[in-house]
């Protein structure tokens, strides 16, 4: 089964998703009900004036670590097209849960977004109790990005090739320790498939976000992780780090001598990471459309778009800087990996 969603032009959705081949099947990684975009006449005199304050932007992870990178360097233009500064401030928790549900139920004003991962529509089949619906609670405001991920370790960890991981996973599955930034983290659903491509079960170690996760990592405090790009790029290239291979089909131009997963040996791990822009579903569509504008202008911004390509990561193209085509890829995302998952037996509990 080829999982990744078609594009509304029909093409291949070539930019996105996450994907896992595993074995007989694939493992991996908001209806328009209730407060969906555009569900409301919302008499189109909301926006007037908006903004006339601080506008907050809640990252759902730790500072310092690849949501905090992507919402930081969005927020900057976004600011300055929208004459208001943007604050960042991170909720940490849940896998990105805790901050989810807490904007779900602010005000609809626009003056709280929301930025999130791929962890948005992986949440409902994770989660049996959450507090939020992604398609209900929430209007979607526009993409931002796409990431591939690393499969990274410390530098003075034993194994040097994905072969050598593979075989030294496999013989110290008891002791290894891999870092993640919670269950529907990106860095833990790409945990889940190494475990399946693997054939092992790790030990998992939580962090409230993968910043602080690879900190830990380059001081030696655990031993591999799955992590963004745009986390671990920098580390890399600074040799802080050992890497073994980026999990997309494709090799990356930040980093143009790490073997893809594939290349590298360990077929069905193959995950991008994707990043989408939301707000409270009250909150009036005259004031998502500022928002959606302010977001496609910064994914235009030159700074943004060397800085992102420095880091591995991809700005959404402009027909994906919309209301609509990120609520499509949700809606897609959150029909394919339920079954998912469910067959996978991966659940935060009750
Ligand atoms: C993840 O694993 O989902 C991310 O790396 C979270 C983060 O931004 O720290």
């Amino acid at each position: 089964m080829d999982p990744r969603p078609a594009r509304s032009n029909g093409g291949p959705r070539s930019w996105l998703i996450g994907v896992v081949a595993v074995a007989a099947g694939s493992l991996l990684l908001a209806a328009c009900g209730g407060g969906g975009n555009g569900g409301e006449a919302d008499g189109g005199s909301e926006a007037e004036g908006y903004p006339d304050r601080e506008i907050t932007f809640v990252v759902p992870f730790a500072a310092g670590g690849p949501t905090d990178t992507v919402t930081r360097l969005v927020a900057e233009p976004m600011s300055a097209k929208l004459g208001q500064q943007i604050v960042v401030r991170n909720v940490e928790g849940a896998g990105g849960t805790v901050a989810a549900g807490e904007v779900a139920n602010t005000d609809g004003d626009g003056y709280t977004m929301l930025m999130h991962h791929i962890g948005m529509s992986t949440a409902p089949a994770l989660y049996p109790n959450l507090a939020y619906k992604p398609l209900e609670d929430f209007k979607t405001v526009g993409l931002v990005t796409t990431v591939p991920m690393t499969i990274v370790a410390r530098k003075d960890f034993e194994p040097n090739t994905m072969q050598d991981l593979v075989t030294y996973v496999k013989a110290n599955a008891d002791k290894v320790t891999y870092a993640n930034a919670g269950i529907g983290a990106a860095s833990q659903l790409c945990g889940l498939l190494i475990e399946k491509a693997m054939g092992v079960d790790l030990t998992e170690v939580p962090y409230d976000g993968t910043g602080p996760a690879l900190t830990d990592l380059v001081g030696g405090q655990v031993d591999f992780m799955c992590d963004q790009t745009t986390n671990t790029t920098g580390q890399i290239k600074a040799d802080k780090v050992k890497a073994y291979a980026v999990t997309t089909p494709e090799r990356v131009e930040a980093l143009p001598d790490l073997p893809t997963t594939a290349e590298a040996g360990l077929e069905g791990v193959d995950v991008g990471v994707w990043h989408g822009v939301y707000v409270p579903a009250e909150t009036p569509d005259d004031v998502v459309v500022k928002l959606t504008d302010a977001l496609a202008a910064a994914l235009t911004d030159q700074a943004v778009v060397a800085k992102l390509a420095e880091l591995g990561a991809t700005p959404a193209p402009a027909a994906d800087v919309t209301p609509e085509a990120h609520r499509q890829l949700l809606q897609e995302q959150i029909d394919l990996w339920a079954p998912i998952i469910k067959e996978a037996g991966v659940t935060a509990g009750g």
